[in-house]
């Protein structure tokens, strides 16, 4: 029993920068160091929520700075409010699919994940706590704001005096009268990954000489990689490089994208390339997909897997729909259309995913940030996007770029860029959307630099499950032959606002499936600068990022 002497009650003055973004909330580090700044939030999820005397709660992070000082607090924070068991990831790691995977294995109450994602890490770097709910997805709205609320009032936290757990030794133990048991944080998710893949028919494309860079950049899922891909598959060891988690990432930005990997993606373009190259972000529920000389965008990719997911005994019964966030290409659409199940669209977020994916509405969803997964956790999934593409490659017995020309002959190509403007300032950038959600009537029937519009809105959502409405989720303007531009502003930035401008463009002509990306776009691109007048608003010339 905890006796009441280790229980502190401990007096506390609010926040009030504590609203989670739509991956919890996100902050620099000397922030989180603030005096009960990290108590304050945690006491506001416990208060928020209810009936958890006893219950499971699930602790772990990407390893980045401050995730074990952390997950101490939680963990005393756990004890002392009543909680009856913290399962926590050895060393402090959980991958977020992995962490959603463990809430719903031990039907957990919830769980508290420690991660900025794909940002950078480090003292002076960012940090998050984000919490999923018993189903093993973020929290719905609903409850975000609750514990915002709670933030803004919160007077008092519940924290027990217990030595520091030994978080790198695995095995339970007591903290109080609640137990800590420290697992083994990948070997249920690669139990997980086994029941869904065909690991032998991959085995047997490893040992037969095929060849695979997978880049941790050392983030979480370095540990993940090496026992499926080079343990359990045989792929050669050093397959998955930058392997070991570190507090700074190595000092890098953790995202997989064509800047932050811009070395995997000069090795895939290189002479002598590997078969396959595949990398994760800091927490790994992000995925790039690279084969030799082709980078498949993440909209493709989503589109090709759901094309193909049969191929996997997981999913060879077929899919129930396919879901993907309204700034996504088109391009799953057409799958969609083709097996005969329904497309969702949605706002910007994995959360909208859950509800489908609880309600058996959807088997695959993705994001155009490379974010792709299904119902097997409540999270995108990094690695289950790579193994799936691994699976689709055994079983074609067909490289990247063979299967990616065959799906555009088939469905057409649908040209996809994103432009990104950072650290806007804020105001600005919010000028711009309104003056953009202002034209948006007149659009219909206009013509912007010789494309015809042919519808304009802001995107809103009506969940089909629990007829919840989500307006105001970025504009949209569609034009005639199926291109399209949406524009939006960031939900999860840290500094100012960013403008992200979406640009795609259909192509049904085989003939015109070489093209370079940014060539075939230059109308769309064009088209979006007569729009919004950003250079004339923002005085950029040019987008910080192009993905
Ligand atoms: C970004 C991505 C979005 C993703 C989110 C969390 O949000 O665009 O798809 O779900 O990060 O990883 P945004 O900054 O655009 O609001
Ligand atoms: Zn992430």
């Amino acid at each position: 029993m905890i006796s009441p002497q280790m229980i502190s009650i401990v007096e506390t003055t609010p926040y009030a920068d504590q609203r989670p973004g739509t991956s919890g909330l996100r902050k620099k580090v000397p922030v989180f160091r603030q005096r009960n700044y990290v108590e304050n939030f945690i006491q506001s999820i416990f208060d928020s929520v209810a009936g958890f005397r006893g219950e499971t709660l699930v602790i772990g992070g990407d390893g980045r700075y401050f995730n074990r000082e952390t997950i101490q607090t939680a963990i005393a924070m756990a004890a002392a409010n009543g909680f009856g068991r913290v399962i926590v990831g050895q060393g402090g790691i959980l991958s977020t699919p992995a962490a959603s995977h463990l809430i719903r294995k031990h039907r957990a109450f919830g769980g508290i994940i420690l991660s900025a994602s794909h940002n950078p890490g480090g003292p002076h770097e960012d940090f998050g706590i984000k919490y999923n709910v018993g189903n093993g997805g973020p929290a719905p709205e609903k409850l975000t704001e609750a514990i915002f609320a709670r933030s803004r009032v919160i007077d008092r936290y519940a924290i027990a005096g217990i030595p520091a757990i030994d978080i790198d030794a695995r095995g339970t133990v007591a903290a109080g009268d609640m137990a800590v048991e420290v697992v083994d944080p990948v070997a249920d998710y690669a139990d997980l990954m086994e029941s869904l893949f065909d690991f032998e028919a991959i085995s047997r494309l490893f040992a037969g000489g095929f060849s695979m860079v997978f880049d941790a950049m050392h983030a979480v899922t370095g540990p993940y990689a090496v026992e499926i891909l080079e343990r359990r598959l045989g792929a050669p060891a050093g397959t998955a490089r930058n392997a070991v988690p570190l507090p700074d990432f190595g000092g890098r930005h953790p995202d997989p994208n064509l800047v932050h990997a811009r070395d995997l993606y000069e090795l895939m373009m290189s002479p002598g390339a590997p078969d396959f190259g595949a990398a994760s972000d800091g927490d790994g529920d992000r995925n790039l997909i690279l084969g030799r000389d082709i980078f498949v965008t993440p909209s493709d990719s989503l589109a090709m897997l759901a094309a193909n997911a049969h191929l996997a005994p997981g999913y060879a019964q077929g899919l129930k729909g396919i879901a993907r966030s309204m700034p996504t290409s088109g391009a799953a659409d057409k799958v969609a259309a083709k097996l005969g199940v329904p497309l969702y669209e949605t706002p910007t977020g994995w959360k909208f995913f859950g509800n489908l994916l609880d309600a058996g509405l959807a088997t695959i969803c993705g994001e155009e940030s490379a974010g792709t997964g299904s119902d097997h956790v409540r999270e995108k999934d990094g690695l289950w996007a790579v193994l799936l593409w691994l699976n689709i490659l055994a079983a074609r017995g067909q490289g990247v770029q063979e299967i990616a020309r065959r799906h555009w002959a088939e469905y057409g190509r649908n040209y996809y860029s994103r432009h990104d403007y950072e650290e806007l300032d804020t105001a600005t950038a919010e000028a711009l959307m309104a003056a953009l959600r202002e034209t948006l009537p007149g659009l219909p029937g206009t013509a912007i630099g010789g494309l015809a519009v042919e519808a304009a809105d802001d995107f809103a959502y009506h969940d089909p499950v629990d007829g919840s409405v989500s307006a105001g989720q970025g504009v949209r303007i569609l034009f005639a032959g199926g291109s399209r531009i949406v524009f939006r502003l960031s939900g999860t930035g840290t500094t100012g606002a960013t403008l992200r401008v979406y640009l795609e463009c259909y192509e049904p002509d085989p003939a015109r499936h070489g093209l370079d990306t940014q060539a075939a776009l230059s109308p769309l691109i064009d088209a979006a600068e007569r729009l919004a007048s950003i250079e004339r608003r923002t005085g950029r010339t040019a987008p910080s990022v192009v993905t």
